[in-house]
């Protein structure tokens, strides 16, 4: 049986807690105009599928002032963290454990319904895709951040990380189930699940916008949460993996080098039919 969790571990790391106050601090603040684009009524219910720490359910709080928002998790640990960091919008900010492949929610809840970052991490997101459609309303809008680890682009150094991200992915994602190339897949799914409006934009993480320190702490919890992993399952070893790792940052780290992570966006429209 296929296991749906198979990041488990590296999901529940601490690594991953400063993974994704970083990602936040880097895609945010281009990711936060595409919310502009979707008519919602004045007082949305909005769930963040997949929540995390909280890092965009409570920024989407914060967005929308009338909004009642929902983030689950199957992560007690960083549903907990959750709850204490945004204690002060809890009237209308809720942390549940719920599952994505089985929302609690009936048919038609949500105006809008996130799921950032989860969707290369888990198998059959097809699935879930669905799960996310049914507790959408019609006329609501699903708003996804599908990673696609082909989309990273390094400076050549005494190593050339085209090899670490030509390989890795390749053998990770049929390993674990998961398609770690989902923000290029995911446009065929949407468009066989007959959505309305169905956008691609792309999140620019670079060097030139995204402060170097903070592009750096993504790649520093890369390292520390998946060079075991990647050792684990692919034909480079964890010793050879931080090396690469390290390579990245330090070329993010040079000020006169260049770095770049594409982020898609990807959103769509549920039809009123
Ligand atoms: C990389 S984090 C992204 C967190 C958050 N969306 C953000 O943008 O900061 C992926 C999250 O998906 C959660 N996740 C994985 N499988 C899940 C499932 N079946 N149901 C709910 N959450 C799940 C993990 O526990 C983890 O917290």
């Amino acid at each position: 049986m296929t296991d749906l969790n198979p990041q488990a571990k590296q999901m529940a790391d601490e690594s991953m807690v400063r993974n994704l106050d970083a990602q936040a601090r880097s895609i945010w603040p281009q990711e936060v105009r595409l919310f502009g684009r979707y008519a919602l009524p004045p007082e949305p219910l909005i769930l963040d599928a997949g929540c995390g720490t909280g890092e965009g359910a409570s920024r989407l709080a914060e967005l929308f002032p009338k909004s009642t928002v929902l983030g689950i998790d199957i992560i007690d640990h960083h549903l907990d963290l959750a709850r204490s960091r945004y204690a002060g919008l809890a009237s209308r900010l809720k942390f549940e454990h719920q599952s994505i492949f089985e929302l609690r929610a009936a048919d038609r809840t949500f105006d809008l319904t996130v799921c950032r970052h989860v969707l290369h991490s888990i198998p059959y997101a097809d699935r879930v895709l669905a799960e996310l459609a049914r507790v959408t309303r019609p006329g609501g809008y699903l708003h996804l951040i599908p990673e696609d680890y082909g989309m990273l682009h390094f400076q050549r150094g005494t190593l050339d990380p085209r090899d670490f991200w030509h390989q890795v992915p390749a053998v990770m994602g049929p390993a674990t189930g998961t398609d770690l190339f989902i923000g290029r897949n995911i446009f065929g799914i949407l468009a066989a699940m007959n959505l309305e409006q169905i956008t691609v934009d792309y999140i620019i993480v670079d060097t030139v916008r995204v402060p170097r320190e903070t592009f750096a702490a993504i790649i520093e919890a890369w390292r520390d949460g998946y060079a075991e992993p990647i050792g684990d399952l692919t034909p480079i070893t964890r010793e050879a993996a931080v090396a690469y790792f390290d390579q990245m940052i330090a070329n993010i780290r040079d000020p006169h080098g260049y770095a770049l992570w594409m982020v898609p966006v990807v959103s769509a429209r549920i039809g009123s039919a």
